[in-house]
């Protein structure tokens, strides 16, 4: 694709996304953004992507915003305590309602932000099974397509520190497949405007995969300050997901958010880990960048505290 084309980033506000819109802007390339608040996008953004105003399950909005445009980035998420509720409105149905206005305008280059590894048909979380259902749709479509697989942000180490204390639920993994998300900018932003990784998927990773204990002693070094760490037992928070799993209708985000906890504690196997090397050294030789390290990350996440 030529400079010259129209760029579309779905979410383009959102954590991953604003360092998917500031990787494209920084290289000349044209974006326009849907957001619902022109303020806060403006603000995050600054002046140069285009902003249409409007929500994502509005087919008029998405007629409006895919206009004009050569290539889609969807980076839209609606996994928070505000908007659970609408979660598969938003990342279902809207997204599928974006793939059928796409194809009738004729837009074929669609890259997807989806989780780390494709998830099991059956997994336990309705943001995994709608992850999944979207990545079969794009298998099964005539877009030329590239699937991101995002793990968790780089940031899930600092947002558990809380006056000098790392507390995590269960403890977390021995290793933690993370990527700071201006990385993950920086590689969608390559794949957005290449067209040779057609019905390709990608798990990303960035260069640092450890366990939280580890991370406070890295950042523990790096500030110069002493972090403390504390696990809460993984079987208070199995209790605490079956309970909230049969009140679901009550408590819907922290249902899911539990679901999540025990996820990131029990899916990154030997095996899984294993794999990582492979997926680093895939991105290494796909993509021109040089991945953060958690040192490098936090002296740039400090700064911008
Ligand atoms: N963050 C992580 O650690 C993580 C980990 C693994 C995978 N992922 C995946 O990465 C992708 C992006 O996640 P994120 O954490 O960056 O999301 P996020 O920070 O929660 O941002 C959500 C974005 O979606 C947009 N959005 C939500 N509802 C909308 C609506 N009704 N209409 C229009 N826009 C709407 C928001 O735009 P406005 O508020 O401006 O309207 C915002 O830009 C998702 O696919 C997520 O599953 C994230």
């Amino acid at each position: 694709m030529t400079k010259s084309g129209l760029i579309l980033v779905l979410g383009g506000t959102g954590h991953y996304g604003r360092h998917i819109v500031k990787a494209l802007t920084a290289d000349n390339q044209k974006v326009r953004i849907l957001s619902r608040n022109m303020t806060k996008a403006r603000q995050i953004l600054g002046e140069e992507p285009e902003i249409i105003i409007g929500d994502i399950t509005s087919k008029e909005v998405v007629i409006q915003a895919l206009e004009g445009v050569n290539a889609i980035v969807i980076s839209v998420s609606a996994f928070n305590r505000k908007m659970i509720r609408k979660l598969k409105l938003i990342e279902r149905d809207s997204v599928l309602m974006v793939f059928e206005e796409a194809e009738r305008l004729g837009i074929n280059r669609i890259v997807y932000i989806s989780v780390y590894g494709k998830p099991d048909t059956n997994v336990d979380m309705l943001q995994g099974r709608i992850k999944r259902e979207i990545e079969d749709t794009l298998e099964k479509s005539s877009f030329n397509y590239t699937i991101l697989g995002a793990p968790p942000s780089m940031e899930i180490f600092f947002s558990m520190i809380r006056n000098g204390k790392m507390t995590v639920p269960g403890g977390g993994p021995t290793a933690l497949p993370t990527i700071s998300p201006i990385d993950l900018g920086i590689i969608a932003a390559q794949t957005v405007i290449r067209s040779d990784l057609n019905r390709k998927r990608f798990s990303l990773v960035g260069s640092d995969v450890i366990s939280f204990r580890d991370a406070t002693e890295r950042i523990s070094k790096i500030t110069g300050n002493e972090i403390g760490f504390r696990k809460v037992p993984l079987l208070l928070i199995r209790a605490a997901a079956t309970i909230t799993g049969l009140l679901s209708a009550i408590f819907p985000y922290i249902s899911q958010l539990l679901k999540f906890i025990i996820l990131m504690n029990t899916a990154f196997t030997p095996d899984v880990i294993e794999q990582v090397i492979e997926h680093q050294k895939l991105l290494k030789e796909t993509f021109d960048y040089q991945p953060l390290t958690i040192e490098e990350f936090a002296i740039k996440f400090y700064k911008n505290k």
